[in-house]
């Protein structure tokens, strides 16, 4: 496959430019030019591990959805018990897409153009008429890296060798396997397309600075002594309010430990991967919650994973700007944004919950989502606002506030992806 070229333009400058402001927001070409989309697609989205989904939304042999991202669709369907495959949703024969629907169930993926028809392994199958000496072996859908993390679904475009999953994400596999996130189900999906540059949509995500305006819900759930010292992850808040929190976050952990939970705090930094992070903390030890809904009472009686006695944590894990999961005891939130154009972005949201749990009997899916789609909606109002504003010809790029540290560090790994293309 030939990759699109970054056209040789002002990229250069930009970047440049951005480097000598580390503590400002980017200037407006990065936010809605179609340059910096192809360059972002380039050399973030197609080198980065990228979260699509989890198994258990394709458990029968043949089931299939579609992942989308920028002009790319990806077939990820379940060949059989063990395996799961990713192929680019494009016609070996002239290219049309194979599976429209963007989820199904097929015993065998045939084009609807011409009737080519592959397996579920990928392989060319059928193809009518075709000349002598036509090797349909040749022939097969091409395969895109896929990998599977406690029953998340990854894959990653790029056209070579992906860059080692294991090495970045290894550290993160016990607090994932405690969430039992590989035998759950899932309880509840949402869209909410965002008319706004990914980078909007990851750097709001990034930062608790908006949570009091914003969040009124969100800021009932978590404290506001938490929400300054890492509301949006370790280091997102100053170091002032992280050492006032600390003698809770002491305190909790010292309790949730005697339960027998693993509390960790994994901070891979601005030269890593994705700037992945795994971490566990209250979620409002003050008012005793126990789970991320509006009053704190568990939305699921059965608990996830190894959690049988409600310790009121919450795991976060990310595994790049654009792909998240946190999770209470009860029930997990699993995030994607996926850009479509450079002013459009896809954000997909899954709720999970164990795998025996049943519906309006032991949780109930209004409690469960409640919290995070009321937020979400919030969200992409006010980043669709925010880009609406970026495209003016007034914008110019704004200091961060201490509570947006982590948009700092965020700033300087995205420069950083950016300038190993250049
Ligand atoms: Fe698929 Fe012709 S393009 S069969
Ligand atoms: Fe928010």
């Amino acid at each position: 496959m030939i990759e699109n070229q970054i056209p040789n333009s002002g990229l250069g400058k930009l970047i440049e430019a951005a480097r000598r402001e580390p503590g400002r927001a980017l200037e407006q070409e990065f936010y809605s030019t179609p340059e910096f989309h192809t360059a972002d697609m380039q050399s973030v989205f197609r080198k980065q591990w990228l979260l699509a989904g989890h198994v258990s939304s394709i458990p029968e042999r043949g089931q299939y959805f579609l992942f989308e991202i920028g002009k790319e669709s990806i077939i990820i369907v379940r060949e059989n018990e063990d395996c799961v495959n990713a192929f680019y949703n494009v016609c070996r024969h002239r290219g049309s897409r194979v599976c429209l629907e963007k989820e199904g169930r097929r015993k065998l993926l045939t084009c609807p153009y011409h009737a080519w028809t592959y397996g579920l392994d990928g392989t060319l199958k059928a193809a009518r008429l075709m000349p002598e000496g036509f090797k349909k072996e040749e022939y097969g859908l091409h395969a895109c890296h896929i990998r599977l993390f406690e029953g998340l679904i990854f894959i990653n475009l790029s056209n070579g060798t992906p860059p080692d999953f294991d090495e970045a994400y290894r550290s993160m596999l016990p607090l994932a396997r405690q969430q039992g996130l590989a035998t759950a189900k899932i309880a509840f999906r949402q869209s909410y397309p965002t008319k706004a540059n990914w980078k909007l949509v990851a750097e709001n995500f990034m930062e608790c600075y908006h949570c009091q305006p914003a969040h009124p819900e969100y800021c009932v759930v978590h404290p506001q002594d938490q929400l300054l010292a890492f509301g949006a992850g370790p280091g997102s808040g100053s170091d002032e309010a992280a050492a006032a929190y600390q003698p809770t976050l002491d305190l909790w952990e010292a309790e949730s430990s005697t339960m027998g939970y693993l509390n960790d705090t994994i901070d891979a930094g601005v030269f890593s991967l994705g700037m992945q992070q795994a971490v566990r903390y209250p979620i409002n030890p003050q008012r005793g919650f126990l789970s991320e809904t509006i009053d704190g009472s568990p939305a699921c009686k059965k608990f996830m994973g190894d959690f049988r006695q409600a310790d009121g944590g919450e795991t976060a894990l990310a595994f790049n700007p654009f792909s998240y999961v946190l999770a209470s005891n009860d029930f997990a939130v699993m995030f994607r944004w996926t850009p479509r154009d450079e002013m459009n972005t896809d954000v997909e949201v899954t709720w999970l919950v164990h795998e025996d749990a049943e519906e309006n009997v032991d949780y109930d899916p209004r409690k469960v989502v409640h919290v995070w789609d009321t937020t979400l909606k919030q969200d992409k109002k006010i980043t669709e606002d925010n880009q609406a504003g970026v495209c003016s010809e007034s914008y110019q790029p704004g200091p961060y506030s201490t509570q947006e540290a982590r948009n700092v560090v965020f700033k300087q790994w995205y420069l950083d992806q950016l300038e190993l293309l250049l």
